[in-house]
């Protein structure tokens, strides 16, 4: 791998990570199964959906699940979110048997479940409550802190310079920058330039910690141009990677400079039933066959006359009913 390639390697602490394509934390989609599938597709890093230290504090079994590393899982991000450092001392405890690659803070979460306590985006309001967060981490466990924050609350309170310094205050290894505000939501369009910004303010300042990005990446050409445009290290796909975790090999191959081929509609029905079978073993059958409807839908998306087969799959209740509902498309299950 050429280092100075688009596509390069990814030190995080002391441990280099192979690749810089990572799949993004996802609240309802980043799971074991999804993960695992993610995994196998070509991403270099993987990352669970959030997780309450609050609820780890507490020992919530619920909360402990969410941590489960994937079998082909080498390296994984284990995604914390909480409003204020309290119950981290407790929740490092259960978190630590997990080892994972690295621990990263939530700062961008919009829901007002989770702001309301101060957790998620909020804290992008209070920057020293990053430093003591990313510190006590560092101080008490010896896996590195990222940081996935947005540009600010919103346009007139853009601060994201001074919260990735306060970050950087506090030791983070890794900045991920998802470039909207709090206030833009998942809308269109996120300012791309803003992780240019980031990426000179590091290296101007002399810190030499890799720099994601994420905001608008729905391609393999997406992460390309992203990578050309702004200089950052790495980025990370979200919802381009639902119902398409084909994303990560083919911006693998875009970089390379290869043409990228049409993923063929028997290799679609292939990753759904290969999704399903990792849900089932995850979950069990009837969990896994309603789990999986969000997802189903979404491999197919785009292809002409499919709303009869997305209404068989919004119905299924067992892998015999996804298997009926792939039939249509034609071939066998
Ligand atoms: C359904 C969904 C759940 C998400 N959950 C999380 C989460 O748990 N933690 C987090 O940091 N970001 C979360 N995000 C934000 C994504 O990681 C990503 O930053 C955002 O979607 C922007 O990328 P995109 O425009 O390419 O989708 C979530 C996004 C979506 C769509």
């Amino acid at each position: 791998m050429n280092e100075n390639s688009l596509y390069h390697n990814t030190t995080v602490g002391d441990t280099t990570i192979k690749g810089n394509i990572f799949l993004a934390p996802m609240a309802g989609f980043t799971d074991v199964p999804f993960r695992s599938l993610c995994i196998d597709e070509g991403a270099d890093l993987t990352f669970t959906e959030m997780v309450s230290a609050e609820g780890l504090s507490r020992d919530g079994e619920k909360t402990m699940d969410l941590m489960k590393r994937a079998q082909n899982e080498q390296h994984y991000a284990i995604q914390l979110f909480m409003g204020s450092p309290e119950p981290l001392e407790k929740a490092l405890e259960r978190l630590l048997p997990y080892n994972p690659t690295l621990i990263d803070i939530n700062c961008g979460c919009p829901v007002p479940k989770v702001t309301k306590t101060g957790a998620g985006s909020s804290i992008m309001r209070n920057p020293e409550m990053i430093t003591k967060m990313v510190r006590l981490i560092v101080e008490t466990v010896s896996i590195p802190v990222s940081v996935k924050f947005r540009t600010g609350w919103d346009a007139d309170s853009e601060n994201f310079l001074a919260f990735a310094q306060a970050a950087l205050d506090g030791g983070a290894s890794l900045l991920t920058l998802h470039a909207r505000t709090k206030a833009q939501g998942y809308a269109p369009f996120a300012h791309w330039e803003k992780l240019t910004e980031l990426k000179n303010y590091c290296v101007s300042h002399g810190y030499q910690v890799p720099v994601f990005g994420s905001g608008d990446l729905f391609t393999a050409s997406d992460a390309k141009k992203m990578l050309e445009q702004t200089g950052i290290d790495g980025v990370m796909f979200a919802r381009g990677a639902i119902g398409n975790p084909f994303i990560f090999v083919q911006t693998k191959e875009l970089l390379a400079g290869q043409d990228l081929k049409p993923i063929s509609l028997e290799r679609k029905k292939a990753i759904i039933l290969k999704h399903l079978d990792l849900m089932i073993i995850h979950y069990g059958e009837k969990s896994a066959c309603m789990q999986m409807r969000k997802h189903a839908c979404s491999y197919l998306k785009g292809l002409p006359g499919i709303g009869p087969i997305k209404q068989a799959f919004v119905k299924a209740t067992s892998k015999q009913d996804y298997c009926q509902a792939l039939e249509m498309l034609g071939g066998t299950c």
